[in-house]
């Protein structure tokens, strides 16, 4: 392995490491998921998550995921020691990342090597459009990394052939009922509106040349293709500097026949990892 150089300010990566990252698309496979994080809808893999971390945040850095879903951004904090904090509206959800975090720490005990990482993960249940109260409210740090997925738009309300296939096997089609999931907008602009309040929320508690990786895709919705990524990425660029993207390809997913013999209707397995930075100096 390649030598880590001493002037990199922002990670602890080699240089080839570092270029290997640079690349605009890769291919990552999820693996087949645990049983109790079936339930979720829509988990992204730890092992993806950790790459990023490791190349936005050096060993004791803080990560902040808004939409913690069954803690996958705390399980790659947990894996690459770094301090993860994360906010999830559901119980059933948050729970699910108390005991995969549990676990984990429970096998540290047990591990000689474990003594040396220090990195904390708290899990906050909770409503993300409520930030700066959990902020002051239990003291939190300025946050070097943000990292998440957003529910991609109201899109889980839409019955398709996968929706049929998760509600046959008794899995969650979407989040919840509750008014306050993003999930639950009441369309595609509210929802819009919803999450980037959020993140314009969020600004004052991320470090001056902190970065903020956003997973979403575009999607079809009613014979529309909606623009989510690049809606967002546009409205985000008034807040923050979108620095690139890296597009998440995933090759092992079902083709279904949508619009098959009338109609070009994509099978999209493809996401956007939207890079954004704030800036050092601000004027707003
Ligand atoms: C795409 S999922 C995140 C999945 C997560 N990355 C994982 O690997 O499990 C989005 C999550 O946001 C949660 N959510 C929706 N609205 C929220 C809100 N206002 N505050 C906090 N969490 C919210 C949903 O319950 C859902 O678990």
């Amino acid at each position: 392995m390649s030598e880590v150089s001493p002037e990199n300010r922002l990670n602890e990566l080699s240089a080839q490491e570092w270029l290997r990252f640079t690349k605009t698309w890769f291919i990552h496979n999820p693996p087949p998921r645990k049983k109790a994080e079936l339930l979720h809808p829509a988990k992204y893999p730890e092992k993806m998550i950790e790459e990023f971390v490791r190349f936005f945040t050096k060993e004791g850095g803080i990560v902040f995921d808004p939409f913690l879903g069954t803690g996958s951004t705390l399980v790659a904090c947990h894996n690459s020691n770094r301090n993860g904090i994360g906010i999830e509206l559901q119980e059933k959800y948050a729970k699910i990342a108390r005991e995969r975090l549990q676990k984990l720490e429970s096998q540290l005990k047990l591990d000689e090597q474990g003594s040396k990482l220090k990195a904390k993960q708290v899990i906050l249940r909770g409503n993300s459009a409520e930030l700066e109260k959990y902020w002051k409210e239990y003291n939190l740090p300025l946050v070097d990394l943000v990292i998440t997925s957003p529910p991609y738009g109201p899109m889980l309300n839409k019955k398709g052939l996968v929706a049929k296939e998760r509600e046959e096997e008794g899995l969650d089609l979407k989040y919840s009922d509750d008014a306050n999931d993003l999930g639950n907008a009441a369309g595609y602009d509210d929802f819009l509106e919803k999450l980037m309040r959020i993140f314009v929320q969020m600004k004052p508690l991320i470090k001056e040349e902190g970065h903020l990786v956003v997973i979403l895709q575009n999607y079809m919705d009613k014979g529309e293709y909606k623009m989510l990524a690049w809606d967002f990425a546009r409205e985000m660029t008034k807040y923050f500097q979108l620095r690139g993207e890296r597009v998440w390809c995933q090759d092992n997913k079902t083709l279904y026949p949508y619009g098959y013999r009338y109609s070009f209707v994509p099978n999209v397995h493809h996401h956007y990892c939207l890079i954004f930075r704030k800036r050092k100096v601000e004027n707003d």
